[in-house]
């Protein structure tokens, strides 16, 4: 079982992190970099997923090998900046199914606004892990996972790259059967819920929008 948060503190992730946090670093080294981590953290968050083994001959001889057992994941990438984090983790997991939860963040009262739900079918039937790179009030996340839960998921996961304490706490409070993995828990939110000391508006830096 995962707790509900892991902060995954491997050097090269940490590395990698305090690389993209840096202003001057440039959009397409911060998209390289945030699917490098992304890869490395969908290693921890699929840590314990179920095995089962499989009759194989090797050029040697016979033998019972591992593999995945079962279910297809999906992915579900809250839009837009939740997309590079996915790219990553489905090079890893090439046959997951992809899912995208398009909502935004309305500026004045920092609440969550849908505009696109579109997720793969029997999610009851699959681990599903939702992708975001900026846990920060968790007002989006939160409101995410509602919506996955409401069309029939009940094993997710959370995968982000940065999480404020208050999005953690809001996530437990709304889902603490909802396990997450990160790469940093940092200090607080600022006054317009950007994360602090964070890396500024991930989906501007990954897409060159600011
Ligand atoms: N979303 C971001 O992209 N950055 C933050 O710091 C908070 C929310």
């Amino acid at each position: 079982m995962l707790d509900h948060l892991t902060v995954v503190k491997h050097p090269l992730i940490q590395h990698k992190l305090t690389l993209m946090r840096e202003k001057d670093t440039p959009t397409a080294v911060f998209r390289q970099l945030l699917r490098e981590i992304s890869q490395l953290l969908a290693f921890e968050i699929t840590r314990e997923l179920p095995m089962t083994t499989k009759r194989i001959e090797t050029p040697i001889c016979e033998m019972d090998a591992p593999v995945l057992d079962g279910r297809k994941l999906a992915l579900v990438s809250i839009l837009r900046a939740g997309n590079g984090l996915l790219d990553g983790v489905l090079e890893l997991i090439p046959s997951a199914r992809v899912g995208f939860v398009g909502l935004y963040r309305d500026e004045e009262t920092l609440q969550p606004v849908q505009y696109y739900f579109k997720v793969p079918p029997e999610l009851d039937n699959r681990l599903v892990i939702a992708v975001d790179p900026m846990l920060a009030t968790g007002n989006s996340s939160a409101a995410a996972i509602d919506l996955l839960k409401g069309a029939g998921a009940s094993d997710i996961r959370f995968l982000c790259l940065l999480a404020a304490p208050e999005g953690v706490a809001r996530m437990k409070a709304a889902h603490p059967d909802v396990p997450i993995v990160t790469a940093a828990l940092d200090e607080r939110l600022n006054e317009k819920g950007y994360i602090v000391p964070g890396l500024g508006d991930a989906g501007d830096r990954m897409y060159g929008t600011k």
